[in-house]
């Protein structure tokens, strides 16, 4: 596989290959800073004990998903030693040899462990300037072995404030994530009208498919022609996104890009995606994003994704539609096929959705 990684490391590469040449169209206009803060949502509110409060962050939260589809998460209860460990790790698995990596190379989308570059490199027509893990945390947990490390031992005391013994970084934070994505859902579920549980039963939760992503951009000699990941919207639910300080994604709002950068330190970004959209029969739309290049740095960035349960029927639930009103505005799909769907082909905004649009 040719690597971005590999290429990058090339001696002398002053200029790009032309498979990596992104011609930008008219919508893919530069970032520019946010003229409004990015929403900041405290996620220990939404347990409060305190009605008040409760229900203020499920209005914030509201606002969020219906004026951004983005905000950054505080106070989520994940202990920022797992997080700096995961990062730290996604960066040793792209330091392995391309031997040991190998292993790995994609196949099927839905194989629990795939390693590649670009987005799906059997169909796209331009390369992404990206490497990227893949890996299914749930309802089965994978990981890869070693050497990738991401297996550790607690014993050594790295990972302070970790109630449980579990002894993977990984699995650690496929739990601990996941719990943060069901306590925004629930609050999503509460500031969409339904009862707080609604969601987790509806698309069955407890199944429900995360995928663990780490993406490694490598700097480029042509940040400007080429691409990290071209605009796109997720499939799943919630995105949870954390990097190694170094910038580069960019979010759509109000139709214009955005820099996401100035974030709280410690906290998750958390993107909607299309499965949410469909859901909330349009009212929470999926944020378009992508990810840019620089020639100074490599950026990682750990992504988490958090669907349904693969085998759920997702149609926008009933009490979001009103034949005169909110008529329904998106036929219903078994995640799975969707999914499927969307990693099989080329990546290009959000016209995956235009696949089940009535
Ligand atoms: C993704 C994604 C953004 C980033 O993996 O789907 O949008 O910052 N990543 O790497
Ligand atoms: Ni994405």
């Amino acid at each position: 596989m040719n690597s971005v990684k590999a290429l990058a490391e090339s001696p002398d590469l002053n200029s790009i290959p032309s498979l990596y040449a992104y011609s930008k169209n008219a919508t893919d206009s530069p970032a520019s800073d946010p003229q409004d803060p990015i929403p900041t949502i405290d996620f220990s509110l939404l347990t409060s004990a305190d009605p008040d409060q409760r229900s203020q962050v499920i209005q914030e939260l509201d606002k969020a998903c219906k004026d951004w589809g983005f905000f950054q998460v505080i106070n989520h209860g994940v202990p920022e030693s797992l997080m700096k460990m995961v990062m730290e790790k996604a960066g040793e698995f792209f330091n392995l040899t391309g031997e040991e990596k190998q292993d790995f190379q994609e196949k099927d989308v839905l194989d629990p462990i795939r390693y590649g570059t670009s987005f799906n490199s059997k169909k796209d027509k331009v390369f992404c300037w990206r490497d990227f893990l893949k890996v299914i945390v749930h309802p089965e947990f994978h990981s890869p072995n070693t050497p990738l490390g991401f297996r550790f031992d607690i014993k050594s005391q790295r990972l302070k404030g970790l109630t449980c013994d579990c002894s993977e970084v990984l699995l650690e934070y496929s739990n601990r994530t996941r719990e943060v994505v069901r306590g925004l859902l629930s609050g999503i579920s509460t500031s969409l009208g339904l009862d707080q549980s609604y969601v987790e039963k509806a698309l069955k939760l407890e199944s429900g498919l995360q995928i663990c992503i780490a993406n490694l951009y490598p700097p480029c000699p042509q940040p400007e022609v080429a691409i990290g990941l071209p605009p796109h919207s997720d499939h799943g639910l919630l995105t949870l996104v954390i990097n190694n300080g170094v910038s580069g994604l960019q979010i759509k709002h109000d139709g214009k890009w955005i820099d996401v950068k100035d974030t709280l330190p410690n906290s998750f970004l958390v993107n909607t995606a299309d499965q949410l959209e469909i859901f909330s029969n349009g009212k929470y739309k999926s944020v378009e994003h992508r990810a840019v290049v620089n020639d100074v740095v490599t950026r990682i960035s750990v992504v988490v994704a958090n669907g349904p349960a693969l085998d759920a029927v997702v149609r926008p639930a009933d009490k979001l539609v009103d034949e005169e009103r909110r008529p329904v505005a998106y036929i219903p799909m078994k995640y799975e096929e969707y999914l499927k769907m969307q990693q099989g082909n080329q990546i290009n905004g959000k016209t995956c959705l235009d696949r089940v649009r009535v």
